[in-house]
């Protein structure tokens, strides 16, 4: 019994060594994994549906999906959204794709969690200009949503249900790329290019805020760490620049944002708050300038935007026909 166990973990050392496809997954990196989170399929196939529907909006011409299409990685594309009555927004709208793990919601935090955050869009009047009274009301005339909440909740439609419906809609939102694959082991998942610019992302230091599951998504850091960002922008200065500060009234965070995960990144432009670059290309000189106040060969720029393409990932609902 025992030989033929200790012939078992020979021969998988073996297998290890021999086959670096199924080696040991890379333990120590800064960036983890992209893990599924646990969600229950019922309330997320619900929360789907409350994404889908325009009645969430006081005039019915707006919902979630607008602004958060799965075609674009999540995102609308645009440098601001369009609400009801044509209204432009303040901000670049970030993706839903994976933003359950992020530590809190908005770019400025001002959402503690994604069941906070519906009812910053519900309310706000530029975006759904609505109300979970409103809400309830309007899907209480429809017999199958209503029959399905009381399925799935003790309480039936409510102002809880409904963000909750909508968040585990969210968490299901996981997309894991080919980089990951990398991480757990598989050593050719991402190409030579891929993996320089991976390296490189960590020894110019992009990584000290662009970390984690998200890369990204759990820390607030200033926009211009190493030079004047704003001075330097050509556009007058909004209250959406104030970042973080518009919570908290501290001058210590002025400016200070969310750092984005940069999951999907390739398909999310333009970018930043302020969708200042339209380029992933772009984007990345403007974090060597004002974040790290460094200059790069333009070789290792082109490695680490190839680096960054390989986290696009992938969803049903990214493949999924159009509405
Ligand atoms: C009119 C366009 C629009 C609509 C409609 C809209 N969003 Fe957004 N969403 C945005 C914008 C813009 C932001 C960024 C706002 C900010 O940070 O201040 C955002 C932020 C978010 C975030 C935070 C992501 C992050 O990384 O911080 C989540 C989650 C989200 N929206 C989910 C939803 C859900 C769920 C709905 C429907 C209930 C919805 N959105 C409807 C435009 C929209
Ligand atoms: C000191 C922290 C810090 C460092 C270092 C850093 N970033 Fe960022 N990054 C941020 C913050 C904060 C933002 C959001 C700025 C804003 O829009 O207000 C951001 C935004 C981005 C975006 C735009 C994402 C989007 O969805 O709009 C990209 C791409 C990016 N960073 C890549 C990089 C790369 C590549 C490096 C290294 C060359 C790097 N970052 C270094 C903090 C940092």
């Amino acid at each position: 019994m025992k030989s033929n166990v200790l012939k078992f973990f020979l021969s998988l050392e073996l297998l290890l060594l021999t086959c670096p496809s199924i080696a040991a997954p890379l333990s120590k990196e800064p960036i983890r994994p992209l893990m599924m989170l646990k969600v229950d399929t019922q309330k997320a196939a619900l929360g789907k549906l409350l994404f889908e529907d325009k009645r969430l909006s006081k005039d019915n011409t707006v919902a979630c999906l607008n602004c958060h299409s799965y075609h674009t990685g999540g995102v609308d594309n645009l440098p601001v959204s369009t609400g009801v009555r044509g209204q432009q927004g303040a901000i670049n709208a970030p993706t839903v794709f994976n933003a359950a793990n992020n530590f809190v919601q908005f770019w400025d935090g001002r959402a503690r969690n994604l069941e906070d955050q519906v009812g910053h869009v519900i309310s706000n009047p530029k975006e759904f200009d609505s109300s979970f009274s409103l809400i309830i009301q309007k899907l209480s005339k429809d017999s199958a949503m209503v029959s399905e909440f009381k399925k799935l909740y003790p309480e039936g439609l409510s102002e809880p249900s409904i963000r909750s419906a909508l968040a585990e809609f969210e968490r299901g939102l996981i997309t894991p790329s080919r980089f990951d694959r990398y991480l757990q082991g598989e050593a050719n998942a991402i190409n030579d290019q891929e993996k320089n610019g991976y390296q490189l992302f960590k020894s110019y230091g992009c990584i000290a805020c662009h970390q984690g599951q998200n890369v990204g998504g759990n820390m607030f850091q200033v926009f211009g760490a190493m030079n004047n960002y704003f001075a330097d922008r050509k556009t007058p200065k909004t209250d959406a620049d104030n970042g973080r500060y518009n919570v908290t009234h501290k001058e210590s965070d002025r400016h200070l944002f969310k750092v984005p995960s940069l999951r999907n990144v390739a398909l999310t432009a333009p970018y930043f708050h302020d969708a200042s670059a339209a380029t992933l290309e772009q984007a990345i000189n403007t974090m060597f300038k004002y974040q790290l106040g460094r200059t790069a060969p333009q070789q290792d720029k082109e490695d680490i935007a190839a680096f960054l393409k390989s986290l696009t990932g992938q969803h049903v609902l990214m493949n999924a026909q159009r509405p």
